[in-house]
């Protein structure tokens, strides 16, 4: 079946759009054609979604920033063709068919009960540093928490995987040693926020990395065995890995414990990423045997949403742009549209545009401005600040330290895009989850929420609350800020995966 399923992603890599659409998913066949259906009016959807138009003076000026961002403007039509699409290809990957989306299988089953009890460690991995977590639970609660850091240096993350985890080995020894555990037995929930290929909760075949690693080494191999062997080289410690997650299924059962209503659960940081809890039964992809679960967790991997071709209709030369100069080309369509690890390149990349038409800046370009990732998504947000706070402090001391000369109309226009890029993010983020909250047949339901692009920026939560509830009016929900679920989730659902042993060994 996962090797099957490999293959499936590979093949996908050389299905043109056309292709795809003749492979037929039955409502594009529909749509393929322009002619086959009516423009349908949309003129309620197109005045919720747009932003306040640019003031400015000079109106050459004005048209050339309208004209330059046209593109990243949604229209409403285009929001419900990608809902439909998302839609589709959640269908389509929930039943092997080929998808751009992977709706990888978890094996979790179940949420936390209360009866979690014991010193558990999680590991996470996904950003720059690697975290190493002992957690003590009592009673499901959560009564201990040691925490340490270890920076992974670059020659690290885009090097051989064989070191990466003989570093990560190193640090659970020194972990370990530090919490005088030496000789204790520890059951271990290792977060690796990477696309996974999940044959079991302890089996994850690395996909391919995203973000800011890629050591090519290792893809095709399981994380949790490489980890295993790692650690067994090293032969000081007694940890025992139980499961391997990702940092969205962290944060849902992280959220669980927060809120029982919780069953949707979202990254928006570096990357991006969703989960939500599927009826068992609509599940195809399940290696070994099933034991009656009713649920499962199925992580949706929505960074890759588009990369077969079937979001090109809202792919701007900004966007192809930033996808050439990023670490791994033709990779995380979706994400390259809404994560912090791109959303300030997106914003860059038009700055660059509209100097070089000698509409910012009086056309002088600074050096910084031309360095790939020199304006951070952490500027975006900061701008967005001076927006909706209605003043200027922020995005004058972000120009200066881009060596620019500016005057008021730069300023105008540099908040403009910002809010622009942001807001087509926000968009097309909650496009997504208001189609997963439609299929989820729930009353009410809890969306957790974790990442630093969430946290900092400034309205992305109200515009997702704003447009999730345009998308799917009927549907009651509440997005609830669940932090650090890659962390206490992962101890969690080591827990949980304790539980689960025991329970099959008795059957
Ligand atoms: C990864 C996901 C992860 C997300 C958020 C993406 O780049 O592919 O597995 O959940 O980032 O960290």
């Amino acid at each position: 079946m996962g090797s099957e399923k490999e293959t499936i992603k590979r093949s996908l890599t050389n299905i043109g759009q056309e292709d795809y659409y003749i492979r037929g998913i039955e409502g594009w066949n529909k749509m393929a054609s322009p002619t086959s259906r009516p423009e349908p009016a949309l003129s309620w959807l197109d005045s919720a979604i747009r932003v306040k138009p640019l003031q400015l003076a000079d109106s050459w000026k004005k048209q050339q920033v309208e004209d330059a961002l046209k593109k990243i403007h949604l229209t409403g039509a285009q929001v419900l063709r990608i809902k439909e699409v998302f839609h589709s290809e959640v269908e389509r990957g929930i039943h092997e068919q080929p998808s751009s989306l992977q709706m990888e299988n978890t094996y979790i089953p179940e949420l936390p009960n209360g009866t979690e009890e014991g010193m558990f460690l999680a590991l996470d991995l996904g950003g720059t540093n690697f975290r190493v977590i002992l957690l003590e639970l009592s009673n499901g609660a959560l009564i201990r928490e040691n925490v340490k850091r270890y920076h992974i240096r670059e020659e690290l993350r885009l090097g051989c995987g064989e070191r990466l985890f003989d570093f990560l080995a190193e640090c659970v020894s020194d972990f370990v040693r530090s919490q005088n555990l030496g000789g204790t037995r520890l059951p271990l929930g290792f977060t690796f926020s990477f696309p996974m290929i999940q044959k079991g909760l302890d089996v994850g075949i690395l996909l391919t990395w995203t973000k800011s690693f890629n050591c090519p080494s290792v893809v095709g191999r399981d994380a949790v065995q490489m980890l295993r062997e790692a650690i067994n080289r090293r032969g000081d410690t007694h940890v025992e890995v139980l499961a391997v997650l990702n940092d969205t299924t962290g944060t849902l059962i992280q959220g669980a414990v927060l809120d029982k209503k919780t069953a949707i659960a979202l990254i928006l940081g570096t990357g991006s990423n969703a989960c939500y809890i599927e009826r068992a039964d609509r599940v195809q992809h399940w290696e070994g045997q099933r034991h009656g679960e009713k649920e499962v967790i199925i992580d949706i991997e929505w960074g890759a949403f588009g990369d077969n071709g079937v979001l090109d209709f809202i792919k701007t030369d900004y966007d192809r742009k930033v996808d050439e100069n990023s670490l791994i080309t033709n990779s995380f369509t979706f994400e390259k549209y809404i994560s912090g690890k791109y959303l300030g390149e997106i914003v860059r990349v038009i700055v660059v545009k509209l100097v070089e038409d000698c509409v910012l800046f009086g056309g002088t370009v600074s050096d910084a401005l031309l360095t790939t990732g020199a304006f951070t998504t952490s500027f975006v947000s900061l701008i967005e600040q001076d927006t909706v706070g209605n003043n200027c402090e922020n995005t004058p001391e972000i120009l200066d330290k881009l060596g620019l000369s500016y005057n008021a109309d730069d300023i105008a226009i540099m908040k403009y895009i910002c809010e622009t890029v942001s807001n087509r993010a926000a968009l097309l983020v909650s496009i997504c989850t208001a189609t997963l909250l439609e299929r989820l047949d729930r009353p009410d339901t809890t969306i957790a929420v974790d990442g630093s692009l969430y946290k900092y920026h400034p309205r992305l939560k109200s515009w997702m609350n704003k447009y999730i509830h345009l998308l799917a009016p009927e549907k009651k929900f509440k997005l609830l800020l669940a932090e650090d679920g890659s962390g206490k989730g992962a101890g969690l659902v080591a827990a949980i995966a304790l539980r689960l042993k025991q329970r099959f060994s008795q059957t």
